[in-house]
Formats: structure tokens, sequence, C-alpha cells
């Protein structure tokens, strides 16, 4: 098992999903802890039962405060609490968008409603005077637009002729509890799923010109060029040799440069076996906050490297623009 995620949870009143995540992440093979419960408002029901479970807490009322003051505040007892992820739990605040942008796909919400149905306040209500069939529940990433972000999972949840908001909402809540631990694990989890992460390397370097996937030594690599002169310009290795590391492998100009790296940020790159000797460097996927942005970049940077010149200008030229 990998390291676990940490987790800060964000809530405003009685915390039942923040409790829900909180005996969730105590069962066996959880792959997160969660090491802080804070919250907008000093009173929150959630903050006396995290605070007897042994959770650190933290409380700030947003009270004449601006948004950005008081999201920097939340922000520092994240950061204090080494946490790498906020779950938001019934938080009835907006972040700011610098907040989210800094946070990107490390914040996750629940939403009382199947989105993209009902964004905001009084779901159950206008599910209700809609005449669905079913309310419900969704976990989605962050994004500065209120509600919009990819949803990870959602639960269904009948709707009876005579329920009431308060009824539905009653029951909704029941599948909350089951549906975010579920979701919020699920999501930790794939940043350390060799497949998953393979998808992703492949998903950007086939997104470069002319290239094509091939085995290289019983590990997924990716070329560029034709058939038969092509070449590679990245590796994906899953715990090679009795490495820990699920990585891409892709090429410095060198040794100093791969040496360099090694010595600045071992804990993103490192040097490969075997290919390490020719200048390639590994870039660590498995672990929290991967920069994908960074990786793409790496790509790009390793196919020009050994892209045919007809391709490469081709690139210099498109880039112009
Ligand atoms: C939950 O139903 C959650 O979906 C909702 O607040 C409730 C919090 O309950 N969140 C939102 O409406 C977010 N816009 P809890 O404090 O008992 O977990």
């Amino acid at each position: 098992m990998a390291e676990k995620a940490k987790i800060a949870i964000f809530i405003s009143g009685g915390g039942t999903n923040m409790a829900a995540l909180l005996y969730a992440s105590r069962l066996e093979n959880s792959p997160y802890d969660v090491v802080l419960v804070a919250s907008n408002k000093v009173d929150a029901g959630g903050l006396e039962l995290a605070a007897l479970e042994g959770v650190a807490t933290f409380a700030q009322s947003h009270k004449g405060m601006t948004r950005e003051d008081h999201d920097a505040v939340m922000e520092e007892a994240v950061v204090d609490a080494g946490a790498d992820t906020i779950v938001l739990a019934g938080y009835m605040r907006i972040l700011s968008d610098e907040f989210v942008a800094r946070w990107e796909g490390r914040i996750i919400n629940i939403h009382p409603s199947l989105l993209p149905k009902y964004k905001g306040l009084q779901t159950h209500k206008r599910a209700i005077e809609a005449g669905d069939s079913h309310g419900g529940a969704s976990v989605h990433l962050v994004v500065p637009e209120l509600d919009a972000g990819e949803v990870l999972a959602q639960a269904q949840v009948a709707i009876a002729t005579d329920d009431t908001p308060e009824t539905l909402g009653e029951r909704v809540k029941l599948a909350e509890h089951q549906l975010y631990p579920r979701a919020v694990a699920d999501y930790l989890s794939r940043d350390y799923d060799a497949d998953y992460l393979l998808d992703r390397v492949r998903n950007l370097a086939l997104a470069l010109p002319e290239t094509s996937e091939r085995e290289s030594h019983g590990a997924p690599g990716f070329r560029v060029g034709s058939e038969k002169s092509g070449k590679f310009f990245a590796h994906f290795n899953n715990q090679h040799h009795g490495s820990e590391h699920i990585a891409a492998l892709v090429k410095t100009s060198g040794m100093d440069e791969l040496m360099n790296l090694v010595e600045a940020q071992p804990e993103i790159y490192f040097k490969p076996a075997y290919y390490g000797a020719s200048g390639w460097v590994g870039i660590i996927l498995n672990r929290p906050g991967v920069d994908w942005d960074n990786v793409g970049d790496w790509l790009t940077r390793s196919w020009r490297s050994v892209a045919p010149a007809r391709l490469t200008k081709l690139q210099d030229a498109a880039d112009m623009f």
C-alpha cells in the first residue's frame, strides 16, 4: 500500500459527512487519513466530534473578513496540518478562484443533487417541484465555477410522492454517508494506480504528432516517427527492478542535467536503472500532487529531442501562434 493521502475536511454545520469520512478512514485499507477538520463556524457541531476522536480542529469565523483573507487563514491551517487534499463536507462558503486554482484537482465537494441538475441551494425542493423520480448526491472536483467540476461519483435516491425537502434530504444524507468515503477513497487511490497513471501518460504522449505505443523490455513505450525508423521518447515503468516508483521516463540533455534534477528534487526525479546511464530521467508519478503540466512539458521536450526535423519544424510553426 502506498503512502496515505492526508485530508483536511471543511465543514460549516453538523458534520455528518465529515463523521462518515473520519470513521471510514479508520477501517482497514483506507487510502487516506483525516489530519484536520476546519470550519468557518466556531460552533459547528462537527468540531466537537472531531476533537473527541483526536483529530486536530481549526475554526475561524469569516465575519468581517474578505473572502481572500478568510481563505488564506483556512489554507494556512491546512498546510500546517500537512494535508495534501481538501474535502468539503457541507462547507457553505464559496472559495476564491485563486484558492481553487492553487489546489486544482485537490479539492473535492459533495453536493446534494444529481449534477448537472440543481447547482446551488434548495436542491431537494427543486427536484420535488420538477416532479423528478430521483434526487441524490454528487461528489465532484471543485473548480472556480460553482458545482461545475468533474463528477467523480453519484448516488440516486428515489423520491416518494409525499416527500418534503426535509424527508428527502434525510435520505439523501444516508446515501451521502455511503457515497462520500468511497468516492474520496477511489479518487485518492487512483493517484497510486498504475493503470490510471499509464492512461494519463499515454494520453499526453499520444497527443503529440506521429506517435505510437510499442512495448520495450516488457513495459509500455512511446515512439515518434515511422514504424521502421521511429524512436522512443518516453517509457512507462511500474516499479521496475525493485524500484518503488511508478514513473514516466523521458530524455534529458545528458548526465549533468539528470543528476542536477535528482539532487534538487529527489521527491520528483530519480535516475532509473539502465536508462539512467544514457540520460533518461524518471518522473515519479505515484505520489500526491503530481504536476501533470510538468509531465506534459517533459514529454514534449523529449519528443522534440528525437522527432524528425520535418515534425519539429511544424511544431515550431504551430507554437508561434
Ligand atoms: C450535505 O447534505 C451536503 O451535501 C450539503 O450540506 C449537507 C451537509 O451536511 N452540501 C451542500 O449543500 C454544498 N453546497 P453535514 O454537515 O451533516 O455533512
